[in-house]
């Protein structure tokens, strides 16, 4: 009776996630994501803000644990009243303004000694004055992303909040935001939850903090709020779409799409919703691609609006074991990437930090990178459109996951939907992953497909993957398959496999027989093994440069025998910390698969893999 009980709401839940429309989120008052908001901001929040470490949650719940914002009488208590001491009596036990500052965007564990492993709530503040440049415009606040939790109060009045540590999230400020000193208070706790995505045990370090731009934006009323525009699903020749307007005059509003390069535009009209969909022809559309990455100048307006954006179009679709990119069959020469600047240490956030990671990469021989386990910032997709570089992007739906909870299905799929949402118009971006390395049951497999199924409702036309796990069949572990049944539900059948490093020494490879009856692309997700840069040995020293090249070696030759191989991402391109990599010496808190050092020194295998994608280019 429970479980039937569960089942349908569960069942509920997950239709409500098939509307892309529907307003499901996990925040009290978030606006919808407002697409290209960069181009919109008017005031930078980035810069020094004021912070309090705050592990006991004093600033939000009075000794007997009960929120202040619940207990009006105590609200001067609350961090986020930012109120001060009205007379030398009075007792006020915070002072923002007197306490040390972070720098916004970065994580916190980087910034300061003391907080390289702090995991709990830090407040931040920062004071700001603000001018509308037109009565009646409208003023957003836009987060390029928390980690993980952040409620978030404008001049003491809650916003609303947001889960989700590698997401965008906007707020409407409209008559809320004064000239001067608005402040801003955001409540920031990246603890690690069983029943969050992703869960408790991850394989790199829980960075926290606001880590990337923070803005404040300004629309007039009515506004281009969202709009998709890519090459139709099976068309050539055939720009599809839509353009949505949000405002008091949305409903029948004539919205032109131009692009001046083609001598081409339409004009379509909203419906009472806001929305109008876009099917315009086009001739002698110059495709992207990574040896042409030719973007477009697109350009949306209305008569009190106009938005433009750099858009490339391609088409990407599997056909039997190939991979087509603009139709011509393509090997994925890539490489796997963590969001860190190893180099100076934390989060990677800026332009300059998804330049340093994508040059590695196409010094490597790539053209291809696929973006590990979350989305990362915003400039590794628009950069990797500029560079010609293909990207998978993942929503960190990571080992073991609560398959059970309704909340949780919600809580990916709302990270879902918003990684699709932001990067939606980027060519370069051709996966989107629903998971890495998640155990075969019946929970996930419907967690999955509704996360699988969720992702085609919005687009249709990009790839559905996930970083599955390969096994030995019954009786002989040296001939490996994979019998995931989520692999009928992926366009590129992608698996994790480390032999010669945890499963085996790097001879074993030449060992194994590689068993698949998909008539799909297979792709390798991940393979690699841990060196310390600058140790020396013969090729069996663990930890050595020298073994991680024989496995790579060893690796190499053995995916030749891969039947319908069309490309990997080998783990990974630089060491990243994770505080599950402890061996004293040689560890010390880093996972060293990187193919570069955290000092940026190549370790030999990176010149093993580059010779492997120079012979493979050839081919394709
Ligand atoms: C796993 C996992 C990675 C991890 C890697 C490793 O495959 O996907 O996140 O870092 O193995 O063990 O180094």
């Amino acid at each position: 009776m429970i479980k039937s009980i569960t089942t349908r709401i569960f069942g509920l839940v997950t239709i409500l996630f098939l509307l892309p429309a529907f307003p499901f989120s996990t925040s009290l008052a978030q606006t919808a994501l407002i697409q290209n908001i960069p181009k919109r901001a008017v005031l930078s929040l980035n810069g020094k803000w004021n912070y309090i470490i705050d592990p006991y949650e004093t600033g939000y719940y009075d000794y007997r644990t009960k929120p202040f914002d619940e207990s009006l009488k105590q609200q001067d208590r609350a961090f986020y009243t930012n109120t001060k001491p009205k007379d030398k009596t009075e007792r006020i036990e915070y002072d923002f303004d007197k306490s040390p500052t972070l720098l916004v965007p970065r994580d916190w564990n980087s910034q300061e000694e003391k907080l390289l492993y702090y995991e709990g709530t830090i407040w931040y503040k920062k004071s700001f004055d603000f001018k509308t440049s037109a009565p009646g415009n409208r003023i957003f606040l836009y987060f390029g992303a928390v980690n993980y939790r952040a409620d978030v109060y404008l001049n003491g009045k809650k916003l609303g909040f947001h889960k989700g540590g590698f997401t965008p999230f906007n707020f409407e400020v409209t008559g809320l935001v004064r000239e001067k000193d608005n402040f801003l208070i955001i409540k920031v706790n990246n603890t690690r939850k069983a029943d969050e995505v992703p869960t408790l045990n991850t394989d790199w370090w829980n960075y926290g903090g606001i880590t990337r731009d923070v803005i404040v934006a300004e629309t007039p009323a009515t506004f281009i709020s969202d709009y998709f525009v890519q090459l139709k699903k099976g068309s050539e020749d055939v720009l599809s779409g839509y353009v949505k307007l949000n405002g008091p005059a949305r409903s029948g509003i004539e919205v032109v799409l131009s692009i001046a390069e083609l001598k081409t535009h339409i004009t379509v009209r909203t419906d009472t919703s806001g929305m109008a969909a876009i099917e315009l022809a086009v001739r002698d559309l110059h495709r992207w691609s990574p040896q042409d990455p030719f973007l477009y100048d697109v350009k949306i307006s209305t008569t009190v609006d106009e938005v433009t954006d750099r858009i490339g179009f391609r088409t990407i679709v599997t056909s039997g074991p190939e991979i087509l990119l603009n139709g011509r069959p393509i090997f994925l020469r890539g490489i796997s990437i963590h969001e860190e600047n190893a180099i100076r240490g934390g989060r990677a956030y800026s332009r300059e930090d998804a330049q340093m990671l994508l040059s590695w990469a196409k010094e490597l021989g790539c053209n291809f990178v696929r973006l590990a386990h979350y989305p990362h910032n915003e400039n590794m997709a628009r950069l990797a459109d500029e560079m010609g570089i293909l990207v998978w992007e993942e929503n960190p739906v990571y080992w073991t996951i609560q398959w059970s909870n309704p909340e949780t299905f919600e809580t990916a799929a709302n990270q879902l939907k918003e990684m699709i949402s932001r990067d939606k118009n980027r060519a370069s971006v051709i996966v989107w992953s629903m998971a890495n390395e998640t155990p075969v049951t019946p929970e996930r497999m419907t967690f999955l497909k509704n996360l699988a199924d969720t992702a085609r409702h919005i687009d249709n036309v990009r790839l559905i993957s996930a970083a599955l796990e390969q096994h030995g069949i019954p009786g002989n572990e040296l001939v490996r398959t994979i019998e995931d049944p989520f692999a009928q539900y992926v366009d590129l059948v992608s698996f994790n496999e480390y032999i010669g490093w945890y499963d085996g020494l790097p001879d074993k490879c030449a060992k194994i027989e590689w068993k698949f009856d998909f008539n799909k692309p297979v792709f390798i997700s991940e393979f690699g093994a841990d060196a310390l840069g600058g140790m020396h040995g013969d090729s069996l020293t663990r930890w050595s440069e020298e073994y991680q090249q024989y496995m790579y070696q060893e690796t190499l030759k053995m995916i030749g025998k891969i039947p319908n191989l069309r490309g990997c991402s080998p783990w990974i391109l630089v060491d990243f910390r994770s505080p599950r990599r402890v061996l004293p010496g040689i560890q010390d808190g880093w996972n060293r698969k990187g193919l570069i050092s955290e000092t940026g020194n190549r370790k030999k295998a990176f010149y093993t893999l580059k010779q492997f994608y120079e012979t493979i280019s050839k081919k394709y």
